[in-house]
């Protein structure tokens, strides 16, 4: 497989920068609404457990903008309903209970998770067949998902995970725990299905200060990283974290190849602190997307002017893409990117 995508991450020369989108694939896609009303009853579950749907979802970017990645049809909460949660998304994730309510004790790290989410497997395997363009895997990294599993109706700012951590440290490790062990699985199971890169998102780590995501999202991170299964070939790992400029000393100890990084960090310090050691993926706003074309043209230029010639570098946005981008602008986006030619 010849990839732009891989080979900028590896810091092999390539002729121009590779680009995906986060959420590319979506509500923002005439396809998408129309696949979601007429053949999944409106219902995310439906298009998410179903391989065939979830993979001709996965391929409408690539077929509408020819990008350079494409990332699995799915949701970073997929695997949480196999540890005991009952999960709708309406379309904000909403708990039937949450982890304190069920009681963490009684959460399971599923001993038959293969079974449980054989719908993702399957999918990657039908998109396989079909492209040879990368596909990206991913789930939540443990932090971010204990944001949601601990969420109540009172908590609008995620605060209960660092409330939980100061009440009882031990009961704030074992749920970590059991979601760390639950999602390395779910990656391992992703890389054996035959994914082409593993992507961990840490939405919310941005409510952590350094010290505090050192010991509340770090080593789950890490303990996440170091046990994937990934000794026959190199495969990019991926991690996404939103307002973090702060915390890029952490970052660094993850143990990830890539950084996809939120709009907030200027290009030029993540130049400076990354230094081609790790490749960096990002970062426009999203929401340029939604002023005029002219003005998406001249924003991506700066940040591909202001990348220069760091060696490892995957365009993309610094948070997922919303519903209301005009088409016309993403359109403008690829373009710029792919006209943008190196050396
Ligand atoms: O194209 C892609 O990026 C792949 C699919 C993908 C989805 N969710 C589909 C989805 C990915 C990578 C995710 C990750 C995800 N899910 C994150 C991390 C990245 C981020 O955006 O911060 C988080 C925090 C979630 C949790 C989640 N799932 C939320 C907050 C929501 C509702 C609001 C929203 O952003 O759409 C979902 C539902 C969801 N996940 C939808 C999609 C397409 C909307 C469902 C619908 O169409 O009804």
């Amino acid at each position: 497989m010849k990839s732009l995508f891989i080979d900028a991450i590896w810091g092999k020369e390539v002729p121009r920068f590779p680009i995906w989108m986060m959420r590319q694939a979506g509500r923002y896609l005439p396809e998408y609404k129309k696949l979601k009303a007429e053949k999944a009853e409106g219902s995310f579950w439906k298009m998410v457990k179903s391989p065939e749907l979830a993979a001709e979802i996965t391929l409408q970017p690539l077929k509408r903008f020819g990008v350079d990645a494409l990332i699995l049809f799915s949701d970073i909460l997929t695997p949480l309903p196999a540890m005991g949660f009952q999960i709708d998304f309406v379309p904000y994730p909403k708990f039937g209970k949450n982890a304190l309510q069920i009681g963490i004790d009684n959460l399971k790290v599923p001993d038959d998770l293969a079974q449980r989410v054989d719908f993702v497997t399957e999918t990657i395997k039908l998109i396989k067949k079909s492209t040879d363009v990368p596909l990206i895997g991913f789930g939540g990294s443990p932090y971010t998902l204990a944001c949601y599993a601990l969420k109540d109706d009172i908590d609008r700012y995620f605060a209960n995970p660092r409330k939980l951590y100061y009440q009882d440290r031990e009961l704030y490790d074992q749920l970590l725990s059991k979601l760390s062990l639950t999602v390395q699985q779910y990656l391992n199971l992703q890389i054996e299905a035959g994914v082409d890169a593993v992507m961990l998102f840490d939405t919310w780590a941005g409510s952590l200060s350094l010290p505090q995501y050192e010991k509340m999202s770090l080593p789950y991170v890490k303990q996440i990283m170091g046990g994937l299964k990934t000794t026959t070939k190199r495969l990019p790992k991926l991690y996404y974290s939103s307002r973090t400029t702060d915390l890029m000393q952490g970052i660094k100890k993850t143990g990830v190849d890539v950084v996809v990084a939120d709009w907030q960090s200027p290009i030029s310090f993540l130049k400076k602190e990354l230094d081609e050691k790790w490749a960096i993926c990002g970062n426009l706003d999203p929401a340029v997307l939604c002023g005029s074309v002219n003005n998406v043209r001249d924003e991506v230029n700066k940040i591909l002017n202001s990348i220069g010639d760091y060696r490892r570098f995957v365009f993309n946005l610094g948070h997922g893409i919303y519903q209301d981008t005009p088409l016309d602008n993403v359109a403008m986006l690829i373009d710029t990117v792919k006209n943008h030619r190196l050396n």
